[in-house]
């Protein structure tokens, strides 16, 4: 039997059976879409169809497990985007649907560690009202169980959105059909990044172990923990003043430990008090310690989880260490995700451990073999990936450009994540 279906207005179709089963296992058709009925010659919806609804009776379950990932940490340029695009990887080849979401708003070049220079569909697209829901713009990568949500890089105002905005691109994720959701966030503790950071189920921080780094790390976690208070508590003004005496202290210092600060809410506030030491218990950031040279950097992980838990009062779970090595920076240049770029290097198979023990918890025999699984599922794909060259037409970082010497960007001799500004590159 072959049917014809409508999502949001369009048809498509005629499908069979099969074909239907894997439209509602990737999430693009869902229990409320249509289904065209011959027996009654009109468009009724899929889940009061009988041939069909046999097909939803995972579809709350596959929601109710969708986790929300998001990758932020404050320093620029530590491996936040490198290490989302592999972690996609790495969950899409043991057989999980993933869904990649550049949330970088400023610096959006997620898409260009896929390989896709010109995304047919940014979140400019959604932002601007020209597509209706996030599902809209979800772009295939050429991994299996991997889609993308590109981001626009140069429009301006994207960079800032409105609280509105930021709420409705937040709860449009929620609704995407996918196990695992990956926000690559931007550089800094701005509100922007920081909402998205909290707006996640799950969130991992990544820090190269140099001083710099693990300070501004440790100042971004502080920074969500006071945000998250500070809207917990927004009608509650004898919290939030002293919440305000933290929030205004030095970067990177605290006025006094969540401890104290604990005390003085409780003198104050008892119930209040409650409630914050239920916040910081359930507010578990993980961390990934990047390019890492040797064991006495790997160490600096330890010291910055035991400084979040001494000064902020939050237990933060080491996830792993990525060692620094070179095949990732060629990776880049190769326009592939470092994992299938070579599955073997020595980060690749850090990472690899990172998911299968780390995220996954599979411990002993079983993590081991999870993570031999997800090297060999990835040097698969990587066969079949395709292998980008850099058109002259491409815009590469130049001297030429207009930004040269005062862009964030300046690589030299990379694909120009700003080059949604095309026409002041055209001369
Ligand atoms: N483990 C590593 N070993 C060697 N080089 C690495 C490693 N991880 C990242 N890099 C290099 O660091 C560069 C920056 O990485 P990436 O763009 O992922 O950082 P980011 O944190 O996303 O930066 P931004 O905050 O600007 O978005 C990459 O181009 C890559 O070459
Ligand atoms: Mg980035």
């Amino acid at each position: 039997m072959q049917v014809f279906v409508k999502i949001r207005d369009q048809q498509y179709g005629p499908y069979t059976s099969a074909d239907l089963e894997k439209l509602v296992q990737s999430g693009q058709f869902k229990s409320d879409d249509l289904v065209f009925s011959e027996d009654q010659q009109e468009w009724i919806r899929a889940e009061d169809h009988t041939a069909y609804q046999s097909l939803f009776q995972n579809e709350s379950q596959s929601e109710k497990k969708r986790t929300v990932f998001a990758v932020g940490g404050g320093k620029g340029g530590v491996g936040k985007t490198v290490i989302t695009a592999s972690l996609g990887v790495g969950l899409a080849s043991l057989g999980k649907q993933v869904v990649l979401v550049d949330a970088d708003l400023g610096g959006a070049n997620l898409h260009t560690c896929m390989g896709i220079l010109e995304p047919k569909f940014t979140f400019y697209h959604f932002y601007s009202l020209q597509r209706d829901t996030l599902e809209d713009i979800l772009l295939d990568t050429p991994i299996e169980n991997l889609r993308l949500i590109s981001g626009t890089c140069g429009t301006l105002g994207l960079a800032n959105p409105r609280y509105s905005q930021k709420q409705r691109f937040i709860s449009s994720l929620k609704k995407i059909n996918a196990d695992y959701l990956l926000l690559d966030l931007g550089a800094g503790s701005s509100y922007n990044v920081i909402d998205f950071f909290l707006a996640a189920d799950d969130r991992i921080v990544v820090t190269t172990p140099e001083p710099m780094a693990v300070q501004e790390t440790f100042n971004f976690v502080k920074i969500a923990i006071f945000r998250a208070l500070q809207r917990l508590f927004r009608d509650n003004q004898t919290v939030l003043s002293l919440l305000d005496n933290d929030m205004f202290a030095e970067p990177g210092r605290l006025g006094t430990t969540m401890q104290q600060l604990l005390h003085q809410v409780e003198k104050a506030d008892a119930q209040a008090g409650k409630q914050i030491g239920e916040f910081l218990d359930g507010f578990r950031p993980r961390l990934i310690l990047n390019m890492v040279h040797d064991s006495d950097e790997a160490r600096e992980g330890v010291a910055l989880k035991t400084a979040v838990l001494e000064l902020l009062g939050v237990q933060m779970e080491f996830l792993g260490v990525i060692e620094y090595d070179e095949s990732v920076r060629n990776s880049v240049k190769e326009l592939k995700p470092f994992l299938i770029n070579d599955p073997r290097s020595k980060a690749s198979r850090s990472l690899a451990k990172l998911i299968s023990v780390g995220l996954l918890k599979k411990t002993g025999w079983k993590g081991f073999r999870e993570r031999r699984r997800v090297i060999r599922q990835v040097a698969d794909e990587a066969q079949s990936y395709p292998t980008n060259q850099l058109k002259e037409s491409d815009v590469i970082c130049s001297v030429n450009c207009f930004y040269w010497g005062d862009c964030d960007f300046q690589n030299g001799g990379y694909p120009c994540p700003v080059r949604h500004l095309d026409p002041i590159f055209k001369k």
